[in-house]
């Protein structure tokens, strides 16, 4: 079946299996490898990609479901001069990356959570990142890089006034 949707940014049109999913079109045919399988069972969260906005499991969502829609990857957060989202920044910053096979997955996670509020408490950014895991890191790093940027964003509001 034919497809067309908005990835990162850019129009895409492709023929796809209507079994495919989202993440096995974005990797396979999009070659877009930032977009991680683990489970394969929507339990952990690697393969979060934006639809729309809003964060969904790549691995169960099927590719044709994204049609007429937006979808971001992690490959499209930096902006035209290739400077870093600043989430992607602070995740560096605070060696919140190991393996960095969750990074992907986590940063995406953590943008709809910011997009949608930009200064979470630190139980809304627990209770919103529970479905994104983390085999290395323990977790203090990742939520400390989200408050970092959270913190940022109200000092730029607070500066505006
Ligand atoms: S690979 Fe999709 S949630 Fe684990
Ligand atoms: S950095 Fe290795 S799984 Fe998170």
């Amino acid at each position: 079946m034919k497809i067309a949707f908005e990835l990162n940014g850019a129009p895409v049109d492709l023929e796809i299996e209507p079994r495919e999913t989202l993440a096995e079109v974005l990797r396979a045919r999009c070659r877009l490898t930032g977009v991680k399988l683990s489970c394969e069972a929507q339990v952990c969260g690697a393969c979060t990609v934006l639809v729309d906005g809003l964060p969904v499991s790549a691995c169960t969502y099927l590719g044709y479901e994204a049609r007429g829609k937006r979808v971001v990857t992690i490959e499209g957060l930096a902006d035209e001069s290739g400077n870093l989202h600043p989430l992607q920044q602070a995740f560096l910053d605070n060696f919140a990356l190991q393996c960095g096979f969750c990074t992907p997955g986590m940063i995406l996670a953590a943008k709809a959570l910011l997009d949608e509020k930009p200064q979470p408490t630190h139980d809304e950014i627990i209770a919103h990142m529970d479905g994104n895991l983390c085999r290395c890191t323990g977790y203090l790093a990742i939520v400390k890089s989200i408050q970092q940027v959270a913190s940022a964003s109200k000092g730029k509001d607070e500066a505006a006034k």
